[in-house]
């Protein structure tokens, strides 16, 4: 591994890469978005779609910030396998098990970089005639999106460099990481 670039320090057993948001910035914004969230939310029972694997860390972390009655449900996709950029190709590796018809529905992603994995999920989900569609994203890539929507709950605004940890990976590594962190070597990438 290639020594750490010094910019924002990262924990001493961990000198390969850097730490771009700290466990305290995730747990305190997660905790803004699901106050935000109840608000929006209240009088409703919304359901939750986490989108595995990414998402079940924050997913885990926002129910519980939450203050309403929540219904969960996953989506397992696949449009990478252990590249690093979106194919556009998604695949769907396990499909819900609620109905959607006349539900609140808040999809909860990871991350979106091109927006096509969202993109896709959005559309194949409103033809199941859900009463509300919105998505949740902990990050977001600043100007990386070939599509355009709406993400009204927005945890972070990252610079385009790939990320891991809080649940996102890197060929299946560092999703028990607690914060995120860019590994050295992987940025502009
Ligand atoms: P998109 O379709 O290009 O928006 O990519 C979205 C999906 O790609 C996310 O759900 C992640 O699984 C994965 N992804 C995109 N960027 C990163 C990253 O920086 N680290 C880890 N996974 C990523
Ligand atoms: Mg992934």
């Amino acid at each position: 591994m290639a020594a750490a670039s010094g910019e924002g320090s990262g924990p001493s057993e961990a000198s390969f890469d850097r730490v771009l948001i700290s466990e305290a910035d995730l747990q305190a914004r997660v905790r803004e978005l699901g106050a935000q969230i109840s608000s929006d939310y209240a009088g409703r029972v919304p359901l939750l779609i986490g989108i595995l694997k990414g998402a079940f860390m924050f997913m885990a972390d926002l129910v519980r910030a939450i203050d309403l009655p929540v219904e969960l449900d996953f989506m397992a996709v696949s449009s990478y396998g252990t590249a690093t950029k979106t194919s556009g190709i998604v695949r769907i590796v396990k499909d819900l098990d609620a109905d959607l018809t006349g539900r609140h529905v808040l999809l909860v992603e990871d991350i979106v970089d091109s927006g096509l994995t969202l993109s896709y999920l959005r559309k194949g989900l409103l033809a199941r005639k859900p009463a509300s569609l919105e998505i949740c994203a902990l990050l977001v890539k600043k100007d990386q999106q070939r599509v355009r929507f709406e993400v009204p709950y927005v945890g972070f605004e990252i610079p385009p460099e790939f990320v891991v940890g809080y649940g996102l990976d890197a060929a299946e590594r560092y999703r028990n990481l607690t914060d995120i962190r860019v590994l050295a070597g992987e940025e502009g990438r």
